[in-house]
């Protein structure tokens, strides 16, 4: 066998061995690499998904701060056992404003990528004060400072201002709206429609059930919008894709 006896002079020849294995290597890398420098956008547009409400933004914020990420991930993988436990597997588009993404890399608790709209309001404000009141086994801490920790739309544009740096449309009319629509999402008698009209499908209400604009509103504002922007009744993946 001729080619096996040319080959066993590469295996023979250390540094031949690693120069051409090198180059293999770096082929294969090129093939993947350099089609993302001309491809407009990898991310497959998907009709629902929209950039944070200033709320829900805020909301994310306190989510980032406490490392909720540490001991939860937001990422459905695509294999049985967990859509059948979690729903629909994400969709890169569904984090595509998540600047930075919350994927998380470990699960001490459940993934959270939809947990929007699995409880009430009720439910997770109960839970976020004390887990084991509710989930008695429960090993995840207390956040009960959070419904006294009263939150206003101070910093709210800049916020916004450095996601839009980073690729997220928010438009103009958002900004200029940015403190009004912060308020409104969390009151019920605000003017609602003006607040939809910019964040279709955004859920408008008292989510901690004070009157006072808490910590405790945004963070359920954020969790309650997790994995409800695309409605997965009629979501038909690009066959191009
Ligand atoms: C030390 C790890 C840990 C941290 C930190 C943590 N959690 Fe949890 N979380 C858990 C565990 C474990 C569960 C499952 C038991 C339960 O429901 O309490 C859970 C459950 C949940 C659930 C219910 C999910 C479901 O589908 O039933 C939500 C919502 C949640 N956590 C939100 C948060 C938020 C928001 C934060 C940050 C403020 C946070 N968690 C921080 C461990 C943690």
């Amino acid at each position: 066998m001729s080619f096996l006896n040319k080959h066993k002079a590469i295996e023979t020849h250390a540094t031949l061995l690693l120069v051409l294995s090198l180059l293999v290597v770096s082929i294969g890398g090129l093939v993947q690499i350099l089609p993302l420098f001309y491809l407009e956008n990898t991310i497959e547009d998907v009709e629902g998904v929209r950039p944070y409400t200033p709320l829900e933004l805020a909301g994310r914020e306190i989510y980032m701060r406490e490392g909720c990420y540490v001991c939860h991930s937001q990422m459905i993988r695509p294999m049985r056992d967990e859509v059948e436990r979690y729903g629909h597997y994400s969709l890169a588009a569904e984090s595509m404003y998540d600047r930075p993404f919350l994927w998380g890399s470990k699960r001490t608790g459940p993934d959270l990528a939809r947990v929007g709209g699995r409880y009430s309001d009720e439910w997770h404000v109960d839970h976020l004060m004390n887990p084991q009141s509710v989930v008695p086994e429960s090993i995840m801490p207390k956040y009960e400072y959070m419904m006294g920790n009263v939150i206003d739309a101070r910093y709210i544009k800049d916020s916004m201002r450095a996601n839009q740096i980073f690729g997220v449309p928010y438009t103009d009319e958002m900004m200029a709206n940015a403190e009004a629509d912060f308020a409104a999402q969390a009151d019920p008698n605000a003017d609602g429609d003006a607040l939809l009209a910019r964040y279709p499908k955004a859920q408008w209400r008292n989510f901690d059930g004070q009157p006072e604009l808490t910590e405790m509103d945004a963070l359920v504002a954020y969790l309650q919008v997790l994995g409800t922007m695309v409605d997965f009744s009629t979501f038909q993946p690009d066959p191009n894709r």
